[in-house]
């Protein structure tokens, strides 16, 4: 069943367009990626289903309802929570401090004590480190608390931007492992951006592909894995 259909939208910042005609749909329960280059668009597009940024045509409706011109807290507090590339953290706070923020939504508030468990649960060693301050964190622990502070949001859908950049292979093992865990057992609805296509296909259930602003591919991962333009432009095979 879909749960976010979004139908051609363009988008951009101020005179400069970005996504061009982008539709795309995301079905209830699945991992989604978005793959494609440097500048390719994956960001903004994340931006616009958060309402950081207004489609100037088209829309995006999530559970039927049109959300594209919404503001952004009201998209939160609907659960669809934007864990952004770069992670964001604050960084003279503590671990728990920065799980903390994201539960400001009423609903996220109310399933605070629950959320927090089953973040811990996830990643143990933000529970060993709660009270160090997060500027002080490795990157792939950093990475850890801003998924974790996604959690305290209380997602239906959660969308992912980059997540295992800059990490050491067994670290991006976690991480991807994590976000399995996240849609299988928690059963969030994932949109993962990546660059990283092995480990994310590894995990999706359908990607799109996109250049220069435009989705030029869909398709299961194994179907992805195994197209020959995708396997010259990305894989270098
Ligand atoms: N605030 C902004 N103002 C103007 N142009 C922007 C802004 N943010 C992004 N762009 C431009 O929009 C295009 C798409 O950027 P976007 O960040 O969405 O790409 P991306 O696919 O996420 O790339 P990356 O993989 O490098 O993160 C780029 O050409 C970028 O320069
Ligand atoms: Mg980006």
């Amino acid at each position: 069943m879909s749960l976010i259909n979004i139908n051609n939208i363009s988008v951009g910042y101020g005179e400069i367009q970005v996504l061009f005609d982008v539709s795309l749909e995301v079905r209830e329960g699945e991992i989604l990626s978005i793959v494609g280059a440097n500048g390719a668009g994956k960001s903004t597009l994340l931006k616009t289903i958060s309402g950081l940024l207004t489609p100037s045509q088209g829309e995006i409706v999530f559970a039927g309802e049109t959300i594209s011109r919404q503001p952004a807290d009201e998209i939160v507090g609907k659960g669809l929570i934007h864990v952004p590339e770069g992670r964001r953290l604050f960084s003279l706070m503590t671990v728990l401090e920065n799980l903390e923020l994201g539960a400001f939504s009423p609903n996220a508030r109310h399933r605070f004590e629950q959320n927090l468990t089953e973040v811990y649960a996830l990643f143990p060693r933000l529970a060993e480190r709660k009270t160090q301050l997060a500027g002080t964190l490795s990157g792939g622990e950093q990475q850890m608390v801003a998924i974790g502070r996604g959690i305290m949001a209380q997602p239906k859908v959660m969308m992912l931007d980059e997540p295992s950049l800059g990490l050491a292979p067994v670290l991006k093992k976690d991480i991807f492992a994590a976000i399995r865990k996240i849609a299988r057992e928690y059963g969030v609805t994932i949109i993962l951006v990546e660059q990283d296509l092995i480990n994310s296909m590894a995990i999706s259930d359908r990607a799109y592909v996109m250049e220069q602003g435009q989705i030029v591919l869909e398709g299961s991962s194994g179907d992805l894995l195994n197209d020959p333009h995708v396997k010259a432009a990305y894989l270098g095979v």
